[in-house]
């Protein structure tokens, strides 16, 4: 039976980078129980954003599992290093290599004991995960085009999360589905209604004075959708 804790994942995309460490034990004392980190290539996306020291930094302080996207060409050349550097998961890219690459990449992520996750650009439908999601422990629906924090959530994606929600639930309900970009407290519940249950949240959170306040509004909203998800 399907029954995912609501997570409330604080992307440090949309943190003071001169103050990383203040910003992790900010956003862990809030409460959050997970932090989200965006490798960028600069290829893969047109920006340039962290490696595996800060993300190995960022385990050494935060004491919540890091959840690691990886916005790169290649993902597969840098699963041993994120494993080094504590990542918790690891999300690939549904359009990067062939199919073949992808479940090498997803089995390796898992067989060093992260878990595994792949991901929908705004312009892939649902059905691209089929040919990899028995070997995903989540499927991230980006609700932006990856690249840039502080954009605008695009809606018109929550039809591809209830989707995904229905691909996974029919090969495994423990299957989580995160959405990324654009959340804050006024979208937060749709997505949870369209049957997410991880939510990366960078400038919404980050940008908040009062981060356990918002941790708190940002939570209520999302299980007030998942709660409406679960009548329908
Ligand atoms: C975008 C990144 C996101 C981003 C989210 O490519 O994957 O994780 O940091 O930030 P906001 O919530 O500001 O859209
Ligand atoms: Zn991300």
């Amino acid at each position: 039976m399907r029954n995912h804790p609501i997570i409330i994942n604080p992307s440090l995309l949309a943190c003071d980078f001169l103050r990383l460490e203040k910003s992790v034990k900010e956003a862990v004392a809030a409460g959050v129980p997970m932090l989200h980190a965006d490798v960028m290539d600069g290829v893969y996306v047109p920006n340039i954003s962290f490696g595996f020291d800060i993300i190995k930094k960022t385990v050494g302080v935060a004491g919540v599992p890091v959840d690691v996207h990886m916005m790169t060409v290649a993902p597969w050349e840098y699963i041993d290093r994120l494993s080094d550097a504590g990542a918790y998961s690891v999300t690939i890219h549904s359009d990067v290599g062939d199919v073949c690459s992808r479940r090498g990449a997803l089995a390796h992520i898992r067989n060093l004991g992260m878990r595994s996750a792949v991901a929908l650009k705004p312009g892939y439908p649902a059905s691209d995960i089929r040919d990899v999601i028995d070997l995903c422990d989540m499927v991230l629906v980006m609700t932006v085009e990856p690249g840039f924090g502080g954009q605008k959530f695009m809606d018109g994606m929550l039809p591809k999360v209830e989707e995904v929600r229905r691909i996974a639930d029919s090969v495994d309900p423990k299957i989580s589905v995160q959405v990324d970009g654009g959340i804050n407290e006024d979208n937060i519940s749709l997505a949870a209604s369209a049957g997410a249950d991880n939510f990366v949240v960078g400038t919404s959170f980050f940008g908040a004075e009062n981060k356990k306040d918002k941790y708190g509004k940002l939570l209520g909203a999302a299980e007030n959708g998942a709660s409406r998800e679960a009548r329908d």
